[in-house]
């Protein structure tokens, strides 16, 4: 839940099951990845002030943080995150001062105890929320940040009974595995319905605009799928299993062996169909 402890701006503790992020194989779907935040961006409305102040919470890599200096090229701009390997590809790549004489910086930082240290125009979330399963209870203390008129916006995926989802929990509770991975495929339980949100943020007092869309993409390449879960939904269990090579191996081949029963690969790819929900909340100005 929310968390009354934190302190503006500042990170609380890293959990001891926080997952190992790999920029590099995270970005290798970055095409299908971006693709969602930039229908996000396409329905944040125009920002009280400018220059615009802007929070990203679980910015990663930081390619999709610098996107909104696309749009608001003075912006002052902060992505968050929690993984050590991410910011630091997010710091070489990114950071500084931005052509249009706004700045990009990166900060370590726990989303599920942030709190606004400012008023920001603009809180943005993109494929993150989901790691933090208390995010809808923290829904007032970020509203209460933004200037008036300023807008709270995110995108997560919704697909977590999806066959990449289902088939990897349960795997982790298959006997072979369970006493090393039990849990490690169903972190993700704690969604909300895209009503659901749409009802916390109309009760804040916000203009709520929230939709789902599933995206049809088409991978190419062997196993497209398992690549693609490499760099996110496998995260817990790889960091799970560390070093441990041979169990690595052991678990991806038996999970690449029920990927290609669910995900068939045809003469032009592999349908990898992706259900995300999207909401953006305008604060009243
Ligand atoms: C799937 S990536 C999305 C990255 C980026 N927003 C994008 O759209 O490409 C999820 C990110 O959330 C970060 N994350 C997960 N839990 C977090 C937490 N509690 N606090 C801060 N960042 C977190 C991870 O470190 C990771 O970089």
């Amino acid at each position: 839940m929310y968390s009354d402890t934190a302190h503006a701006g500042t990170p609380t503790s890293t959990a001891p099951s926080a997952p190992t992020w790999d920029p590099q194989q995270y970005l290798r779907h970055a095409g299908h990845r971006t693709r969602p935040f930039l229908d996000l961006l396409a329905r944040i409305p125009e920002l009280p002030t400018s220059p615009a102040r802007i929070a990203d919470l679980g910015c990663g890599p930081g390619n999709v943080t610098e996107l909104l200096t696309t749009r608001w090229s003075e912006a002052v701009i902060t992505g968050f995150d929690l993984s050590p390997e991410m910011l630091q590809r997010a710091t070489e790549q990114y950071a500084g001062p931005t052509a249009g004489g706004g700045s990009l910086d990166f900060r370590h930082g726990d989303i599920a105890g942030w709190l606004p240290e400012e008023p920001y125009d603009l809180i943005v979330s993109n494929a993150a929320l989901q790691w933090v399963p208390s995010h809808p209870g923290s829904f007032g203390a970020w509203i209460n940040g933004l200037r008036p008129g300023g807008t709270f916006a995110f995108q997560i995926p919704g697909n977590f009974t999806a066959p990449s989802h289902a088939l990897l929990a349960q795997l982790c509770d298959a006997p072979r595995w369970r006493s090393r991975l039990a849990g490690h495929g169903a972190r993700y339980i704690h969604l909300l319905e895209p009503a659901e949100y749409l009802a916390r943020f109309t009760e804040l007092g916000c203009t709520a605009d929230v939709w789902e869309t599933t995206y049809h993409q088409l991978l190419h390449g062997p196993d497209p799928v398992l690549d693609w879960v490499k760099g996110t939904a496998l995260r817990p269990v790889l960091t799970a299993l560390g070093d441990d090579r041979e169990a690595v191996d052991a678990f991806l081949t038996e999970y690449r062996d029920l990927l290609r029963a669910a995900y068939p690969s045809g003469p032009r790819g592999t349908v990898f169909p992706f259900r995300r929900i999207f909401a953006v909340a305008r604060k009243e100005a």
